[in-house]
């Protein structure tokens, strides 16, 4: 095993915080390896890479650790030929680069107010580092890792992890971020996302040519600040949601950011052409719920037919997280 490089870190080495301990100890070392046990044979016909972000906090935290604070670190394994690698590498955010500056942590964290932070932010919570820790999907041939608060997409080497640096397409990339869960349309090579603010219209849809090209970009109006966690796509269409469980808008002026479920509110379904223009949105009704993670979309004639995580989210998102970890992956096809 190969150790590339072993960051300093101001996080005891006996801490028993239940979010990093055990199972959860951060590692503050990035390994390359081929050495590992396998059971059985890997197929030769298996060549491509697996890759999993993950949360890896280097620092004592401002106030309350919350177990979406940590720093992105890639955990990668690629199959070729019969023969696997393992290497884990930070993302290297803006934000982890300035606090290993600093030597310790500069903002506060998802169970803390942003107001504790020590640096601005321009996540769509304000005031918070863009960890980029919660996806990684492949777009073009480079791995693009993204943040849930909407940030910048860091791009990596799918196959060695190096650091490619921030995704510009062109100079167009929004303002505003993105928000984790980009999709990859692996029949066109596009990539479709959204993003999300505080101030109307709150959110906005993009595509992105399989040439790294913004070539869409519409506002998509909602009667105020959403948390949307994630989109779906067919074919011929994007699936954008309005969860009734969003940020009290009056706190958000005081700078809390408290979420509230309304059990009286629908839930909305909004069914957008990919090329749709903002006008060209139809929202759908169902029964209030909050969907977290989309599992597919399809469409059956002029039906959308999509499905959601709700076995998991009828549950409180901690217990839904706590026991098995679920994180956001993606399997690559080929890379070579
Ligand atoms: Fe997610």
């Amino acid at each position: 095993m190969t150790t590339h490089r072993t960051y300093a870190s101001n996080l005891a080495t006996n801490d028993v915080h239940p979010y990093r301990s055990g199972a959860w100890r951060p590692q503050r070392s990035e390994h390359t390896t081929r050495s590992m046990h396998i059971d059985g044979t890997v197929p030769r016909e298996l060549n491509g890479v697996y890759l999993r972000n993950t949360e890896n906090p280097l620092f004592e935290s401002i106030g309350r650790y919350h177990p979406f604070d940590g720093d992105g670190m890639v955990h990668m394994m690629s199959f070729c030929d019969g023969e696997v690698e393992y290497r884990n590498r930070f993302v290297q955010t803006d934000g982890l680069r300035a606090e290993i500056d600093a030597g310790a942590a500069l903002w506060a964290g998802l169970a803390e107010p942003p107001s504790r932070s020590l640096r601005d932010g321009k996540c769509a919570r304000g005031r918070m580092k863009d960890s980029s820790s919660t996806d990684i999907v492949v777009h073009a041939g480079v791995a693009l890792s993204s943040f849930y608060q909407c940030g910048d997409l860091y791009r990596l080497d799918p196959r060695t992890l190096a650091d490619l640096g921030k995704e510009s397409w062109g100079g167009k990339f929004p303002t505003a971020g993105v928000s984790a869960h980009t999709k990859v349309d692996e029949r066109t090579g596009e990539l479709l996302f959204f993003n999300y603010q505080t101030t109307a219209p709150y959110l906005h849809y993009g595509v992105v040519s399989s040439q790294c090209e913004l070539v869409h970009y519409v506002p998509i109006e909602l009667p105020g600040a959403r948390l949307p966690h994630d989109m779906a796509f067919t074919p011929n269409y994007s699936v954008l949601n309005d969860c009734p469980l969003f940020w009290d808008a009056d706190l958000i002026e005081r700078g809390i950011y408290a979420t509230r479920y309304h059990r009286d509110m629908p839930m909305r379904i909004g069914i957008i052409p990919r090329y749709g223009a903002s006008g060209d949105i139809r929202w759908f009704e169902c029964r209030p719920t909050f969907v977290l993670h989309w599992i597919n979309a399809w469409e059956e004639g002029d039906d959308v037919v999509v499905t959601d995580t709700s076995k998991m989210t009828r549950r409180p998102a901690w217990q839904a997280m706590r026991p098995s970890r679920p994180r956001c992956s993606a399997f690559s096809t080929c890379i070579r």
